[in-house]
């Protein structure tokens, strides 16, 4: 298997199950003119976080690394009339082209994007916990701490998603001095250890290169 099969294997599946999306496409040639990276989540992958966040029936969803709102559309489409999204960005300007693709998404009332640094953002939260469902998509060396106040903001039942959990297998190196790395393998110990989740993590390949995202259960209050 190659990354150009991987490749035509997600845009098969995007073809079938995503399709064209006015609200989507738009918000990723919006970011892309604004100069954001692309590192948001493949279509089949924001697919995946709004039938996760279905399933559940979500109604509070907490988001960590908002970029360009591509992930949160996903998110806020998952959610009731009633329910809300609070995505967490360091970078204003980011922030400012999500709330614009947001809106033309028509989920500016659902949606609320809070900026700072999110280890800052997260301990005013407690007065809006617990979450249904927490994505952590932001910084990969504070993995571990985000990690932690998702339990902290969440209730037995919460899904907590950790994207970018295989780094086109970085992962595996035990010797890495690679601060992204770090933070990843540190999450993995204290969420293998933490008996208040349950966990597992998939690999994933297509257009977005080889990586992974991890899939937690909590299961008892924190
Ligand atoms: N979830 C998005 C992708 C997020 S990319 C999607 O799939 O569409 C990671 C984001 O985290 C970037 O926008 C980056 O600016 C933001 N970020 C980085 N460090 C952060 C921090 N300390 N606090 C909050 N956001 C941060
Ligand atoms: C990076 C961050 C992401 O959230 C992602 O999905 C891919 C790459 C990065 O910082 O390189
Ligand atoms: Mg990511």
């Amino acid at each position: 298997m190659t990354d150009t099969t991987w490749s035509k294997v997600d845009d098969f599946i995007n073809e079938r199950f995503v399709g064209d999306d006015a609200a989507l496409d738009e918000a990723l040639r919006a970011s892309a003119a604004a100069g954001l990276p692309e590192i948001n989540v493949a279509p089949n992958q924001g697919k995946l976080l709004m039938l996760l966040a279905r399933a559940i029936e979500a109604r509070k969803i907490l988001e960590i690394g908002t970029l360009g709102g591509y992930s949160t559309i996903w998110l806020g489409r998952a959610l009731p009339t009633d329910g809300m999204v609070i995505s967490l960005e360091a970078n204003a300007d980011y922030a400012e082209v999500a709330r614009s693709n947001l809106a033309r998404a028509g989920l500016a009332d659902k949606v609320e994007i809070r900026v700072g640094r999110a280890i800052e953002t997260l301990p005013t939260l407690a007065g809006e916990a617990p979450f249904d469902l927490i994505f952590i998509d932001a910084d990969k060396p504070t993995t571990p701490d985000y990690f932690q106040w998702a339990v902290k903001l969440s209730r037995p039942g919460s899904l907590i998603l950790v994207d970018n959990v295989v780094r086109e297998g970085a992962v595996i190196d035990a010797e890495s001095n690679d601060r992204n790395v770090l933070g990843i393998r540190c999450f993995y110990d204290l969420a293998a250890a933490d008996p208040r989740v349950s966990a597992t993590a998939l690999q994933t390949v297509g257009g977005k290169g080889h990586d992974g995202i991890a899939i937690l259960l909590v299961i008892s209050a924190p």
